[in-house]
């Protein structure tokens, strides 16, 4: 295991198994809807790639990145887009894919505005959720894991760019981030 893992949280065995049962309520509740799946980059990379290929219906898939970390592990309360998607959402299913709710300041901010794109529906899968970090007023309507008030990083979750090919979720040692200055934009 890499060395500033401190433990498996899920393993990829988990993971694979939840992202198949959360791919069987979406294809069951899209069914012949065609929904445009919304990827927030990059987090949500690894977890959308599995996520579709375990959907059975037809959809279609684009990208957004948006920034809202300042620095280190808490969030700055500030998004931003930096890219957004090249399709028109009007009378569209969309599905946000995020890979983790925390704060949900992001996720908000996010289905504020493309609520107002006049979509048929806007919903969120998430693969985690941290309920206890929560600041802003949101739900997900898919969840994978619920998860305790820990900083995660792998299958596509990073720490300053760095862990997001780990194959599983894992806590970081504290001692990786402890003395990490602050200041630089983040990426989701
Ligand atoms: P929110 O706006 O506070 O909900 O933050 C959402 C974004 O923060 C996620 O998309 C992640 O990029 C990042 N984030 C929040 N918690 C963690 C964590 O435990 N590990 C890695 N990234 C995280
Ligand atoms: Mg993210």
């Amino acid at each position: 295991m890499h060395n500033d893992i401190l433990k498996v949280m899920l393993s990829e065995e988990e993971i694979a198994e939840k992202v198949r049962q959360l791919g069987e309520a979406i294809t069951a509740d899209y069914e012949g809807k065609q929904p445009v799946i919304i990827s927030v980059l990059k987090g949500s990379v690894v977890f959308v790639a599995d996520l579709i290929r375990s959907i059975e219906t037809d959809i279609e898939i684009d990208f957004m990145v948006v920034s809202s970390y300042a620095a280190g592990t808490v969030s700055s309360g500030q998004v931003q887009v930096i890219k957004d998607v090249g399709m028109s959402l009007k009378d569209r299913h969309v599905l946000i894919v995020e890979d983790i709710l925390d704060s949900g300041i992001t996720l908000s901010y996010l289905k504020e505005l493309l609520m107002a794109r006049d979509p048929a529906s806007v919903r969120i899968a998430t693969l985690l959720d941290k309920p206890s970090r929560r600041k802003a007023d949101i739900e997900p309507d898919y969840v994978g894991f619920e998860i305790p008030d820990e900083f995660v990083v792998g299958y596509g979750l990073d720490y300053a760019e760095k862990y997001r090919n780990l194959p599983f979720i894992g806590v970081l040692k504290p001692e990786v981030y402890e003395n990490a200055g602050d200041g630089a934009v983040k990426e989701c």
